[in-house]
């Protein structure tokens, strides 16, 4: 019976449960975050604090437990539930009161958090995936990590749908993001992303590929690309705390290198999983 948390207390997920008045549910009116766990332990869970710590001073939630006491909570989550590979997801909601749109006063923050299990070095879409281009219709502070996700359900739905992996949110033609994700394109060995802004997530694994990029001198370009230049690009991937480093050899109809994973893709996802192993042991 997998555990999880809530409130400052363990119990059986079965057992879990909040009010129907809770804001996360009313409006969504809460933030999250999700780290990896490889090797029984959280990668970069630091980070992911730093930027839920960002998220909920963006919307005013106080922040009610200090980070050390969520890097405990998240890793007896994976421990107990028995995680070597896989994710954990916390939440804070603003919390429980009379449904009104303003912040209500004196409510107490809502959080919780689970652990899952997923494979994460041998993922199946290591070998490539495909990206359906969607309109971008989210608002205009993407760059706060809220639960208030409808844009992202329709683009994933629409997605899978389609027959692809991921969305490739676009505004008028320039990509911004993935549903979950970021993105990135490759030519002549220069790596390229959109840059940050209030019109992106700010991702972890984003940050990280950037730092091993500087590292091995691969050179970076900080300048937004459109659906058109993905698709003509020599590669694409994409990047997130739960897929890590993935090629993208499709986008809508268009095939992309045969098929195959970029070289610049597949040598930036092995020095990644390296240092999510070295820092994991
Ligand atoms: N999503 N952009 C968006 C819109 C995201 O939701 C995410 C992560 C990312 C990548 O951020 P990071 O590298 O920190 O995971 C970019 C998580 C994984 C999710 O919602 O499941």
């Amino acid at each position: 019976m997998p555990v999880c948390w809530l409130n400052g207390s363990f119990c059986a997920e079965r057992d879990a449960s909040v009010s129907i008045f809770d804001r996360g549910l009313l409006f969504g009116d809460g933030v999250y975050e999700v780290a990896a766990v490889l090797n029984g332990r959280l990668l970069d869970a630091d980070r992911h604090l730093v930027r839920l710590a960002r998220s909920l001073a963006a919307i005013a939630i106080p922040h009610t437990q200090s980070a050390a006491t969520w890097l405990d909570v998240m890793q007896q989550l994976a421990t107990q539930n028995g995680i070597d590979e896989g994710l954990v997801y916390l939440q804070v909601t603003r919390g429980v009161a009379e449904r009104d749109f303003p912040f209500p006063v004196n409510a107490t923050p809502t959080m919780f958090a689970y652990a899952r299990a997923k494979s994460l070095r041998a993922d199946a879409n290591a070998s490539g995936v495909r990206l359906l281009s969607v309109p971008d219709m989210r608002w205009t502070r993407c760059d706060i990590k809220s639960t208030s996700m409808l844009a992202q359900v329709l683009a994933k739905q629409s997605a899978r749908a389609g027959g692809a992996f991921e969305a490739m949110m676009h505004v008028d033609g320039l990509v911004t993001e993935g549903g979950s994700s970021n993105l990135w394109i490759v030519n002549d060995g220069v790596v390229q992303t959109r840059p940050l802004a209030n019109d992106i997530l700010a991702g972890i694994t984003r940050d990280v590929v950037l730092e091993l990029a500087h590292a091995s001198g691969v050179p970076v370009r900080e300048r937004a690309f459109t659906v058109a230049q993905a698709k003509a690009a020599g590669e694409c991937f994409m990047s997130s705390a739960t897929s890590f480093i993935l090629p993208v050899t499709a986008i809508d109809d268009d095939t992309m290198r045969g098929g195959e994973p970029g070289p610049v893709t597949q040598r930036l996802r092995a020095a990644y999983i390296a240092r999510a192993d070295r820092l994991t042991r």
